[in-house]
């Protein structure tokens, strides 16, 4: 049984999510059905992964209740300026009535009627960024503050914030974040983050727990050694890790016996906790992901 989490809405949130980005949409609908069927019960997906149909579909098809999941999606850029539409959107294209959980997917606003709904953005390799004296991701969370009151979403967070951004939002709205979801990974570890978030009852998500495509991260010699003594998978221990700092996971795959594995996760000793915190120092950081958007992830 996956171990749950608790909000600072009061919901319950299972520690372990399942990550749907980069998938075609038949790897993401088997991918999804398999992970309901071998026991995931939360489900991370984005308006900009263009799958949440398949998502919801693979949802309903899979026959496992809708209140038993825990259902994540994303405002895009483009939709900063209106989210209440755009969750509308959202939760129509899943077909559920609610998400439980709907995220700023980046602290930046795009030009709505540009060419950035489906990254990347313009010939030249720039992005069609409105100016934050226009339009803020403040502005964008104090819009998404009134979407708790419909119903549509249970919860809102955000993605791809910093410490200075996350405290930016606590003093200047209402609502508290729920959760903050960032590139997370042992030479990712971002602990003055986790920290800060923590501290103020801000549930971390981890995105690409494995170093994303190809899961670079495997490969580490300690990591193989923990494994090893653990008599379980690299990515177990990656994800294990996670769980042992109390942050929540979004392993992706579409391989079903990995899909499987990933949930097998064991209760790390602190000291291996801590020997895998502190990796990077011996390796460096490393960003997988998050660089293409440098822009925003620096203050
Ligand atoms: P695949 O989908 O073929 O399993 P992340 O979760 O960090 O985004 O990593 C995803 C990458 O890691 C994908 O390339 C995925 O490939 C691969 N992956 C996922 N789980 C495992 C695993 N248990 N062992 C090895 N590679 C994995």
């Amino acid at each position: 049984k996956v171990p749950t989490f608790k909000l600072n809405t009061g919901a319950t949130i299972p520690a372990i999510g399942f990550g749907t980005w980069r998938s075609t949409e038949e790897e993401a609908y088997n991918a999804v059905i398999t992970a309901l069927k071998v026991g995931y019960r939360h489900i991370d997906t984005a308006y900009i992964y263009g799958n949440e149909h398949i998502v919801g579909k693979a949802i309903k098809d899979s026959g496992v209740p809708r209140e038993e999941i825990f259902l994540t999606t994303k405002l895009w850029a483009t939709g900063a300026m209106k989210s209440a539409e755009s969750l509308e959107n959202s939760v129509k294209s899943l077909g559920v009535d609610y998400v439980d959980l709907y995220l700023m997917h980046w602290p930046v606003t795009m030009n709505p009627n540009g060419n950035d709904d489906k990254f990347p953005s313009k010939p030249d390799g720039t992005r069609d960024v409105i100016p934050e004296s226009e339009w803020s991701y403040v502005d964008t969370y104090k819009s998404m503050e009134k979407l708790l009151e419909n119903g549509l979403t249970k919860a809102i967070g955000v993605s791809n914030f910093t410490v200075f951004k996350m405290k930016k939002i606590i003093n200047e709205c209402k609502i508290v974040p729920a959760a903050l979801q960032i590139e997370l990974h042992p030479l990712l570890p971002q602990q003055e983050l986790v920290d800060f978030c923590q501290n103020n009852g801000i549930i971390v998500e981890a995105y690409s727990p494995l170093g994303s495509i190809g899961a670079p991260l495997l490969k580490t010699d300690k990591l193989i050694k923990i494994a090893e003594k653990y008599n379980v998978s690299t990515a177990a221990i990656c994800i294990s890790w996670q769980v042992w700092r109390k942050v929540v996971p979004l392993p992706k795959s579409v391989n079903p016996e990995r899909i499987e594995a990933n949930l097998k996760i064991v209760d790390l000793e602190d000291a291996d906790g801590e020997e895998i915190s502190n990796l990077y120092k011996i390796h460096g950081v490393q960003r997988f992901v998050s660089p293409d958007w440098g822009v925003v992830i620096f203050d």
